[in-house]
């Protein structure tokens, strides 16, 4: 099949790179960049290195690109050197959005909080970091703290206020949409996983108490921005792991928030907190681990750990389209397919398929220019090998870079 007929629009290959209107905002075409925290933001400010690095993709043509992680209040990090928005990095935020939107692409924030799911060292409040139900919590573990609390209704009242709080401010900031994390094992996919969410009141047991906290906060961000502004959901389809969310329940997931009016699903797969290979396949992110450990005993504790904690999935292009297909067809809004999109090839097969947007992430870390040069070249490839060394970068004092460029560079 050539091409698809979508909402009264034909969509081929060469589309994605034609301008698109994603709710009320006109995008010059329908590639955007993936949330991929970047881990150049020290001390929660957003530095010249981010600078340099998302104007390079906002040159490269995305239509839209998206800053992350931006969390919602201090405590909502999972690492020290992760952005909250607040008014004391307004002036760097709004500098940085401008100078993105001067070269024609837009700029979306994806909103997280981590939950239970933190190292963070230095915390603001007098209380460790919490989630639905009483657990012990690996990472948190790494840290020393073993157990994470079970929120109290007046935590999840403080939580929402919070994501309200960052609507505002992403609105005033300049940023031209919001994408809320529902998924990977953050705050919010904790409730709504059944793993992890064990409460017995109205915030646990059913789907519909699972998915009430994400549709309070969706409703507050909506509350505070208004109808017009565009506000997308990333979720995990499945969290790939025993008791998770499965295909089922990720689907019925995406139709609550597709109810609720979100402008766009994201569907993604897997959990950084219990399995993160299911979300990247490829290499396994052991290795850029190992690589990048300077203590000689946790080098040799990765090595024999590795293989135990992060699973091998084989790397295949676009290896989320059968399950995200089911989506696109269950819900009404726009569907914007991510996974596995490294080549121009992988690009005319998401627009066939029927979705309407793609979210590129480790083609663009590999190749800033990837949307000017698939749009000339039918046999484009990024050249990302998936071998997932950028991926610890995140905790790399200058932040993540495709490591073949190094070789490239030399
Ligand atoms: C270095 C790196 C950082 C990432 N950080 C985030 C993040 O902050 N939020 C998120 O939702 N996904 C994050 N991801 C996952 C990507 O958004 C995307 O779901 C995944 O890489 C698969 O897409 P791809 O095949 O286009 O890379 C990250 C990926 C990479 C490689
Ligand atoms: S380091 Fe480069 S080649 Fe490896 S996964 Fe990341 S972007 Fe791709």
């Amino acid at each position: 099949m050539l091409h698809k007929f979508i909402n009264g629009h034909i969509l081929n290959g060469q589309d994605a790179f034609k301008p698109a209107t994603l709710g009320s905002l006109k995008l010059k075409n329908r590639i955007l960049k993936a949330a991929t925290f970047e881990g150049m933001t020290p001390d929660g400010v957003p530095g010249e290195r981010l600078q340099n690095f998302q104007k390079g993709i906002a040159d490269g043509g995305v239509g839209m690109t998206t800053l992350s992680y931006c969390t919602t209040e201090a405590d909502g990090r999972i690492m020290d050197n992760m952005m909250w928005l607040h008014p004391g990095i307004e002036d760097r935020l709004r500098a940085l959005i401008q100078d993105l939107k001067q070269t024609g692409t837009k700029v979306s924030g994806q909103v997280t909080h981590c939950g239970h799911f933190s190292q963070l060292q230095n915390l603001e409040k007098n209380s460790p970091p919490k989630g639905p139900s009483k657990m012990f919590v690996g990472i948190g573990a790494t840290v020393g703290r073993f157990i994470a609390p079970a929120m109290t209704q007046n935590d999840i009242d403080v939580l929402i206020e919070t994501y309200r709080q960052a609507a505002a401010f992403m609105k005033n900031f300049g940023f031209d949409a919001i994408e809320i994390h529902f998924g990977h094992g953050y705050g919010l996919s904790q409730f709504i996983s059944p793993k992890t969410n064990k409460r017995r009141d109205e915030y646990g047991g059913s789907h519909e108490n699972r998915m009430r906290l994400p549709l309070q906060v969706l409703a507050a961000m909506r509350g505070e921005v208004g109808a017009d502004f565009p506000i997308l959901g990333k979720i995990s389809m499945t969290d790939a792991v025993k008791g998770g969310v499965d295909y089922d329940l990720g689907l019925r997931v995406a139709q609550s928030l597709d109810q609720a009016g979100i402008d766009a699903l994201i569907p993604s797969a897997g959990t950084s907190s219990y399995n993160s290979m299911y979300m990247f396949r490829g290499d396994s992110v052991a290795r850029g681990m190992v690589a990048m450990q300077d203590r000689a005993v946790m080098k040799a504790l990765l090595k024999v750990a590795g293989p135990l904690m992060w699973k091998k999935y084989p790397y295949e292009p676009t290896y989320l389209l059968e399950s995200a297909k089911r989506i696109k067809k269950n819900v009404n809004c726009p569907v914007i397919y991510i996974g596995g999109v490294s080549t121009r090839a992988d690009i005319d097969r998401v627009f066939e398929s029927g979705f309407d947007f793609v979210q590129l992430g480790r083609a663009l870390i590999k190749d800033p220019d990837f949307v000017k040069r698939a749009a000339e070249n039918p046999d484009y490839d990024s050249g990302c090998t998936h071998c997932n060394f950028c991926v610890p970068l995140i905790q790399h004092p200058d932040g993540i870079r495709c490591v073949l460029n190094d070789e490239v560079a030399a």
